[in-house]
């Protein structure tokens, strides 16, 4: 049986006598298959799995799609009825963020985390997404909390806070669910046409073709990004914001001569939708 709640003392008080491990998957609604990997592992290796609903005003931007983001708690109550999740944390914003101060109180995050790629036009986000999910850690206190590998960035900050704070929580990654065509799940997906989809599916190209031009062994990191965004220039569609390569173990610029060791990361708006993906070389 999947219990609907929305009050936090309420999820508190039956948490608190639930089996152990407690496996908790974050999200912002309206579910995808990427979600459903992530609560199918927590299915797995936990006795009791939470799934909070939570569209997070503080993660947005004053120009970003906080109104547009897409909602839909009942289709979402659904999926996780399906999966068998044991409970659904569904709370207002004033039972997260009681008052405005409790808006205003910041997490100062390691720079080299929170001020690179989407840290950089998205000012303010991953501040508002360490806030929230440290809220829910407190709330909820799983044992295992599990994240994917599609917002790998996000994923850098919170085994940062994770360990910043010691909270004896294990973070899992999951890998990134892809359509068919390669183009990652994403919610926002939901905004784009079939057309718009089969256009965003070059972004997975791009960042497949940087990967094996390295693998290939002639072209530098910066030459493989060279040439994906030659590649990507062809759709007008599509507006790269950023193409970069970051080292897996500290987050550091790549050096140009890597062979392995990194990530590609992509940020671009296709259509108008701002989508994100990334590649482990
Ligand atoms: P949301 O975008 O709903 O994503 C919830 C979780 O699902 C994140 O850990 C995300 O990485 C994962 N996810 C999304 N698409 C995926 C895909 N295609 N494959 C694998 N995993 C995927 O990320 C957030 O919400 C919020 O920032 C949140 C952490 C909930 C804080 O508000």
């Amino acid at each position: 049986m999947t219990t609907l709640i929305k009050s936090s003392n309420e999820i508190k008080k039956v948490l608190a006598v639930s089996e152990r491990p407690l496996g908790f998957i974050p999200t912002m609604g309206a579910l995808h298959a990427g979600h459903i990997s992530l609560i199918k592992a927590a299915r797995e290796e936990c006795k009791t799995v939470v799934v909070s609903n939570f569209v997070n005003p503080l993660q947005f931007g004053p120009d970003e799609d906080f109104k547009k983001y897409p909602r839909d708690p009942e289709k979402d109550y659904k999926i996780c009825q399906e999966q068998k999740v044991d409970y659904v944390f569904a709370p207002s914003e004033d039972e997260i963020y009681p008052d405005d101060q409790s808006k205003k109180n910041i997490i100062s995050l390691p720079l080299e985390l929170s001020e690179t790629l989407c840290g950089k036009s998205r000012i303010g986000h991953f501040e508002g997404v360490a806030i929230v999910i440290k809220k829910l850690f407190d709330i909820i206190k799983p044992d295992y909390a599990y994240f994917g590998e599609k917002d790998l960035q996000q994923l850098y900050i919170i085994r940062w806070l994770v360990k910043e704070y010691n909270l004896p929580i294990f973070v899992r990654a999951c890998p990134i669910v892809r359509e068919t065509s390669g183009l990652a799940f994403s919610s926002r997906n939901k905004h784009l046409s079939n057309e718009g989809k089969a256009v965003a599916s070059n972004l997975y190209k791009a960042l497949k073709a940087a990967r094996a031009n390295i693998k290939i062994g002639i072209f530098t990191v910066s030459k493989s990004m060279l040439e994906s965004l030659i590649y990507l220039s062809r759709f007008p569609e599509i507006k790269v914001e950023y193409f970069e390569a970051r080292n897996k173990v500290n987050f550091a610029k790549t050096d140009d001569n890597a062979k392995s060791g990194f990530y590609f990361f992509i940020a671009a708006k296709t259509n108008g939708v701002r989508l994100i993906d990334n590649i482990e070389v």
